[in-house]
């Protein structure tokens, strides 16, 4: 196929079996370059294998990235302020964190929040993870600061991802699309990207969707300790996978109202948050 092929992958959340699953699917494609928009680690076991897929992507591919929030979290737990401990609250981040080498966290804090990429004969694209100024912003909820942006950056296509939950807009002047999810959809047994194809000085976006099974890297979940070191996470994790849906926000959400005192959340609150939700 003629013209440029850019592969657009977010929220891997070290799902590493779902990563390859997108890998083998930008290789059909013909894509040329890879944008990752962000949280390609935590929530899910096996970071390590995740690292070496991106180390793999950037031999193979023109791979370029942002930082998400997660990435934040653990290049923030480096400069002494992450405050985890083994458990539900911040196990998962700390799971992930202790298996970190120092040239990984490198490799994270190299990220930017925001960048412009060029493309020959093509509108400029504008990528982020959340929102320009907010690596947890959503969007979707701000369409009119979604054509600030695009003006402000002289681009005409917006990338971004986090929500989980994959769109293309149409803008007055240009066009914003979320990813989706790689790894953690809202949708069960997806993996989710998005396809740039870019031809004739205009960009055509395409969403891309692809069952798998997901009981594999529910199985990565019982090794290496993700289980003992993260508690209930994991098993709030193994639901997303299975029912999709939004199982992390009600779940936090409940647990920090059931809890009111200082200091991080027991665990008494989040198994209590647990059963509440329907996680337990
Ligand atoms: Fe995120």
């Amino acid at each position: 196929m003629s013209g440029l092929t850019v592969a657009a992958l977010a929220d891997i959340h070290s799902n590493y079996i779902a990563f390859g699953r997108c890998l083998e699917a930008v290789k059909e494609a013909g894509a040329q370059v890879i944008l990752f928009l962000g949280d390609c680690l935590t929530d899910c076991a096996c970071p390590q294998e995740t690292m070496a897929l991106l180390r793999r992507c950037m031999r193979e591919y023109d791979c370029r990235f942002v930082r998400g929030n997660r990435e934040q979290y653990l290049i923030d737990h480096r400069a002494g302020k992450g405050g985890w401990r083994r458990g539900t609250g911040g196990g998962s981040l700390l799971y992930t964190y202790n298996r970190m080498t120092e040239d990984d966290l490198d490799f994270l804090e190299a990220m930017p929040a925001v960048r412009r990429e060029v493309f020959p004969g093509l509108p400029a694209v504008l990528c982020c993870h959340g929102t320009p100024d907010d690596l947890r912003g959503w969007m979707e909820t701000r369409p009119d600061q979604a054509q600030a942006w695009l003006d402000e950056a002289d681009a005409g296509l917006l990338v971004c991802a986090h929500t989980h939950r994959p769109r293309v807009d149409r803008l007055a002047r240009g066009t914003m699309v979320n990813t989706g999810s790689g790894g953690v959809p809202t949708e069960p047994g997806l993996i989710q990207f998005a396809l740039l194809r870019g031809e004739g000085g205009v960009w055509r976006p395409e969403l891309v969707s692809i069952p798998y099974d997901v009981e594999p890297v529910i199985d990565t979940f019982s090794r290496d300790g993700f289980l003992d070191e993260a508690g209930l996470w994991p098993v709030m994790m193994m639901k997303q996978l299975r029912e999709g849906g939004e199982q992390a926000i009600p779940f936090v959400k409940r647990a920090h109202e059931l809890w009111r005192g200082e200091g991080p959340v027991p665990e008494r609150a989040w198994e209590q948050a647990a059963r509440e939700t329907g996680i337990l």
